[in-house]
């Protein structure tokens, strides 16, 4: 008999499920991530509501008292992990954690959940609301460095997208620190090293986590005074849209209070968003904010300027050409970096690969800004990876191949709530 991928899918939900919250993938990342388990509430939402509702509570759980929610949770330590809970050393929240955060996706799917639901979502929602307001407050108070108004990011991890070429700004002016503890890393013993970022920027990382220590994680100060400090297309353009939606959340709960302050916050963020324009190359880029130097490529996080309904025309016409000129040279969209800058690797983690909830997001963008036949393409790239050669983390953007993490959450997720063929979007 042949099990569908629908099934396969749900099975793989089942097998990460570490009662209530789910892991990425066995071994190589061991722990609840922050927005894996918002988009993987997505997949659980299309058979069991509660399980997904129960996903995002965990997640919250985490939170710490300044309203940081941590990139990982760690309810336990586990060996196969570097770098775990004995490494950062935080105290922020109820359990052990990172000591950074993640594009914050949660008030979005919180939203998507509520809008598809009944009134017991709209009590669910509810229960999250005050968590997420004060997350988001964290982002625009703790990350935005003094003098400037846009929300910025002091260690590759927090945006996700960690060895994308983006962050070479950054990370080049870094000095590693000499007095890092020596480490070894666990994440190429689980799976091939091409596929995974450099030792270089294993050192680094390090030294940024090194810095938190140090400054015993006050999150302000990391911010003003650590050693990385750039802003992150990924990053602004997520919040920009979740702020959107916790603004809807809000009027639909009658919060009415929370409105004037949500409000301001996305005011400043559309204001802010020229900040990462690069006229030269047409896209909404990284920038470091020591230097002022903008990235020189097209990634996917430049594509969800359609997701946060931000940029000018000329800025979305501008930014569809380069999806256009991507379109032509990759075989699956789409990359998360670009073909015709430095740096790209089709199958190197944030080098080149094409990512599940990034596709989703993108594409969900794109088709609310009438771009259809690019969110069709997008969406269908995944939907045919996923078809060669399963739920892999993220997929070779030449050949479709699967990448890193096998059997992978997010990616059983997306393709149950949304790639699937037949699906209604999102
Ligand atoms: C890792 O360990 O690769 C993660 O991306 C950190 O969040």
């Amino acid at each position: 008999m042949t099990v569908s991928l629908n099934e396969q899918a749900i099975e793989v939900l089942r097998k990460n499920d570490r009662g209530g919250f789910t892991i990425p993938t066995a071994r190589l990342y061991p722990y609840q991530w922050n927005w894996d388990s918002a988009f993987v509430a997505l997949g659980f939402a299309t058979f069991d509501r509660a399980r997904a509702w129960r996903e995002l509570e965990l997640l919250v759980e985490g939170q710490w008292s300044n309203g940081m929610i941590p990139h990982i949770i760690f309810r336990r330590d586990d060996p196969d992990y570097f770098p775990g809970p004995s490494v950062w050393r935080t105290e922020g929240g109820k359990f052990p954690s990172g000591g950074i955060s993640q594009p914050p996706v949660l008030a979005s799917i919180v939203c998507n959940l509520m809008e598809q639901g009944d009134t017991d979502d709209q009590a669910k929602a509810r229960g999250l609301f005050d968590a997420m307001f004060a997350w988001h407050n964290w982002f625009h108070t703790e990350r935005t460095p003094d003098g400037h108004d846009i929300v910025c990011t002091v260690h590759p991890w927090e945006t996700g997208r960690d060895n994308c070429p983006d962050w070479d700004l950054g990370l080049e002016r870094m000095i590693v620190d000499i007095n890092i503890e020596p480490y070894v890393r666990k994440d190429i013993e689980h799976t091939n090293a091409l596929e995974r970022p450099s030792k270089v920027q294993y050192d680094k990382f390090v030294t940024i986590i090194k810095a938190g220590r140090d400054l015993n994680w006050d999150q302000r100060r990391l911010t003003n005074e650590g050693p990385f400090l750039m802003a992150d297309p990924g990053i602004h353009f997520i919040l920009l849209r979740a702020d959107r939606d916790l603004l809807k959340i809000a009027k639909t709960l009658g919060l009415n209070e929370y409105v004037d302050q949500i409000q301001g916050w996305i005011d400043v963020a559309i204001a802010a968003s020229d900040y990462l324009w690069n006229d030269d190359l047409g896209a909404f880029c990284a920038r470091d904010v020591l230097s002022g130097e903008l990235s020189q490529g097209f990634s996917n996080a430049s594509a969800l300027c359609f997701y946060a309904d931000a940029g000018n025309i000329e800025q979305r016409k501008r930014s569809v050409e380069n999806m256009e000129r991507i379109g032509a040279k990759v075989n699956f969209m789409l990359p998360s970096w670009d073909p015709d800058a430095e740096g790209f690797e089709a199958q190197r983690y944030w080098c080149g690969p094409v990512w599940p909830q990034m596709n989703h997001i993108i594409s969900k963008g794109l088709a609310e800004q009438g771009e259809s036949a690019l969110a069709d393409r997008v969406r269908n790239d995944l939907a045919s990876a996923i078809q060669q050669s399963g739920f892999f983390e993220c997929f070779n953007s030449m050949t479709g191949a699967g990448c890193i993490g096998t059997n992978f959450s997010w990616t059983a997720a997306m393709w149950l709530a949304w790639a699937t063929p037949n699906k209604m979007a999102l």
